[in-house]
């Protein structure tokens, strides 16, 4: 928890309660429950075929140490959750190499069990899933600054701050959770998180956000081959406090031409959302799962120095019902979406 939560304090003179805001999980794992962990990755990595990694991703994950496995079950059910957070993870620096230039040559040999590492803590929460209009259809993809990006829209960049948003927000198969590990952030770049507080929501802005008046744009980190599809009208804010679906994105969505009233929902909820922005760096070694039904996410920006000590993420997308998605090809117990 952050400095902002308040929750438990006595009450009496003194000043007013703050919101609590920061609704992380964390378990810092022991160094066995790390050394544990990676080498079933690394077992994983080596001496599986693809096919049968993919297929068994559930089971395997059933191996990780069981405290690990508990906290994660624990973090999962609660349906106001922010973060779900595993920090110490070991990373062997040397071992690793240089951050890469680009995406394009970062699924190398020496990263790849970390990816491993990341999509079996991701089984104990769903199924991962990729999107064939990024990084090739990986099901682990990677975050780092690229030169030429430095501001532009997508996570690639650096200069500019990378705005909220729901992972694929244009899309209604995007994931429940996105988990991010990070190898390398010594400059302790923070992430970003925000909500919505359904008390601070007004009744009538409550039922325009509900309604289907807004318009998602795929992020330009898609590449389509064709046209891009033409996005239908659908809401931002349905579900109820309890168990609240937000689906925003700072520079991607717009309410649909001609409905002021959906505009001015619209202009409501961002600056709630700025508002309630506050940081989660993920240190070397963390891994990460944003709920991405309750909070959307971001990323401050930062100067990338390109010479190989950047910041590096791996990201995996997971789905809690495969079934759901009826839009891509079945990989053993994971989907890539076309
Ligand atoms: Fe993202």
């Amino acid at each position: 928890m952050n400095d902002n939560d308040t929750e438990g304090s006595p009450a009496g003179p003194g000043p007013l309660p703050r919101r609590r805001t920061d609704r992380t999980a964390r378990l810092q794992l022991t160094k066995d429950q790390a050394g544990q962990a990676l080498e079933l990755a690394q077992w994983c990595a080596t001496d599986l075929d693809e096919h049968r990694l993919l297929n068994e991703l559930p089971v395997l994950a059933h191996e990780l140490p069981r405290e690990i496995r508990t906290f994660v079950n624990e973090a999962r059910l609660d349906p106001l959750g922010h973060v779900i957070m595993l920090s110490g993870n070991q990373i062997d620096q040397d071992v690793l190499g240089a951050t890469p230039e680009s995406w394009r040559v970062a699924d190398t040999p020496a990263s790849r069990a970390y990816g491993v590492l990341l999509m079996l803590y991701g089984a104990l929460l769903g199924d991962p899933i990729g999107w064939a209009t990024q990084q090739s259809g990986r099901l682990v993809t990677d975050v780092l600054p690229s030169r030429g990006a430095e501001y532009s829209l997508i996570s690639a960049s650096s200069s500019l701050e990378l705005a909220w948003h729901t992972e694929d927000a244009h899309s209604p198969y995007r994931a429940d959770w996105v988990g991010l590990f990070a190898l390398r952030n010594q400059a302790s770049v923070p992430t970003t998180i925000s909500f919505v507080e359904h008390s601070d929501v007004p009744a009538d802005i409550a039922r325009i956000l509900a309604e289907p008046r807004f318009v998602f744009e795929p992020d330009a980190s898609h590449e389509f081959d064709g046209d891009r599809p033409e996005p239908a009208p659908v809401p931002v804010l349905t579900g109820g406090p309890g168990a609240p679906v937000l689906r925003a994105d700072r520079d991607f969505v717009r309410a649909v031409d001609g409905d002021p009233e959906a505009r001015q929902a619209l202009d409501w909820v961002i600056g709630h959302l700025d508002a309630n922005l506050y940081d989660v760096t993920l240190e070397e070694g963390d891994v990460a799962f944003v709920d991405n039904r309750n909070v959307v996410h971001g990323r401050r920006p930062f100067q990338a120095a390109f010479n190989g000590s950047d910041r590096w993420l791996k990201r995996v997308n997971v789905a809690r019902d495969l079934r759901r998605i009826d839009a891509g090809t079945r990989r053993g117990a994971t989907c890539v979406i076309v």
